[in-house]
């Protein structure tokens, strides 16, 4: 079994992040969401890994993913020129994924359970597709399945206005190579994408075997900054284990499970876990509160955080309190000279700045 990781598009949800950065690599908890991807088909036994990269990402992606050997895996690169839609990027993966099954997975999906089970049964009982669902909120903005009365797929449709259940299309998908055959059937939907979801229901009116399983375990889809920040909490809870690596001096109080990394240094400061600390980071007179993640090489000084994501190289300097927000890498928020009320702001396209 193959396996397909889409790391193309665009990634406007999350903008102005990904102006700069390919929204996969964007860390939850301090590691890249296609790092927590890779964890999953190395953990599944998969030995080949084809990877779809926009032209626009495609050198950091490729910067962080490498041979794939770190994962135990070849990875093959495989370029999308333009974000045509899921399906396809499994046509311009066609030549990478010949006959065999696959398993698509999504680059910015990021899933509690890891799919070694789900392969295992796909294995045991083969079918033309499994696709994951989960019972979620806001249905409109996912595929969407409505199950016949024996539990089994009726009719899958993507984005829909007006939703027939709340049962969502999770990003995993496995795939026997009759999905090829689907694909060449259908068209561009409106929002001019050839859809994945459209193809599998192209699968069911072929008479192919679809089947659907609901998902235990937590499911996060990081489109835009709160799905992100929930993404964090969650992912800081169940991983982060106490580890301390860097300085802390005797004026600091740490409790519960805090990550310091290597280099870091806790100045005159309290964390209070779960929270990760990044390599070479520096906390300095600051209170770092639960569900916080410091990237590696970020200041914190004079400030509350909490329940915040700081990405990399970032200086938090003199600001009463952070906290729900998400701080760009190189970002510098800090407490102007002698400056009480008025704000003195250089703001980036598409940031968002709530007073
Ligand atoms: O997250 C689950 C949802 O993912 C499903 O419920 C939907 O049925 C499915 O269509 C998809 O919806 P999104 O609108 O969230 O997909 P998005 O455009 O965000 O793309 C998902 C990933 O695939 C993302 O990492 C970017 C990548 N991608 C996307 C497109 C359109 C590509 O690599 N190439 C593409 O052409």
């Amino acid at each position: 079994m193959k396996a397909l990781v889409l790391s193309g598009g665009k990634g406007t949800r999350l903008r102005p992040l990904t102006y700069t950065m390919a929204k996969q690599l964007v860390p939850v908890a301090n590691q890249p969401i296609l790092g927590y991807v890779m964890r999953h088909l190395s953990q599944a036994g998969i030995e080949e890994v084809g990877v779809i990269v926009a032209p626009e990402t495609q050198r950091e992606v490729r910067e962080y993913l490498r041979d794939g050997k770190r994962w135990q895996f070849k990875i093959t690169y495989i370029l999308q020129e333009r974000p045509l839609g899921l399906a396809h990027a499994v046509k311009v993966a066609q030549p990478f994924l010949g006959g065999s099954p696959f398993v698509m997975y999504l680059g910015d999906n990021l899933l509690g359970s890891g799919i070694c089970d789900a392969i295992d049964r796909f294995r045991a009982e083969p079918a033309d597709a499994l696709v994951f669902l989960k019972h979620v909120p806001d249905p409109t903005a996912f595929g969407v399945a409505e199950l016949d009365e024996r539990g089994g797929i009726k009719r899958l449709i993507e984005k829909p206005r007006d939703p027939p259940s709340d049962l969502a299309l999770v990003g995993v998908y496995l795939f026997s190579p009759k999905i090829h055959q689907a694909i060449s059937c259908i068209r561009p939907s409106w929002r001019g994408e050839l859809e994945i979801t459209d193809a599998i229901q192209a699968l069911i009116d072929m008479g192919g075997s679809v089947r659907g399983e609901v998902l235990n375990g937590w499911w996060l889809d990081t489109g835009k900054k709160d799905d992100f920040l929930a993404a964090n909490t969650v992912v800081l809870d169940e991983y982060t284990r106490r580890d301390i690596l860097g300085e802390i001096d005797a004026e600091s109080n740490i409790e519960g499970r805090v990550c310091v990394c290597k280099g870091a240094r806790v100045i005159r400061s309290e964390v209070r876990g779960p929270v990760i600390i990044g390599a070479g980071a520096e906390i300095v007179d600051s209170f770092i509160g639960p569900f916080s993640s410091i990237g590696n090489g970020s200041r914190i000084l004079n400030s509350v955080i909490e329940h915040a994501v700081i990405l990399e190289d970032a200086v938090v300097d003199g600001v009463g309190r952070i906290e729900d927000s998400l701080i760009g890498r190189h970002a510098r928020v800090i407490k102007g000279q002698g400056c009480t009320k008025a704000l003195r702001l250089m703001i980036g396209d598409h940031s968002q700045i709530e007073i």
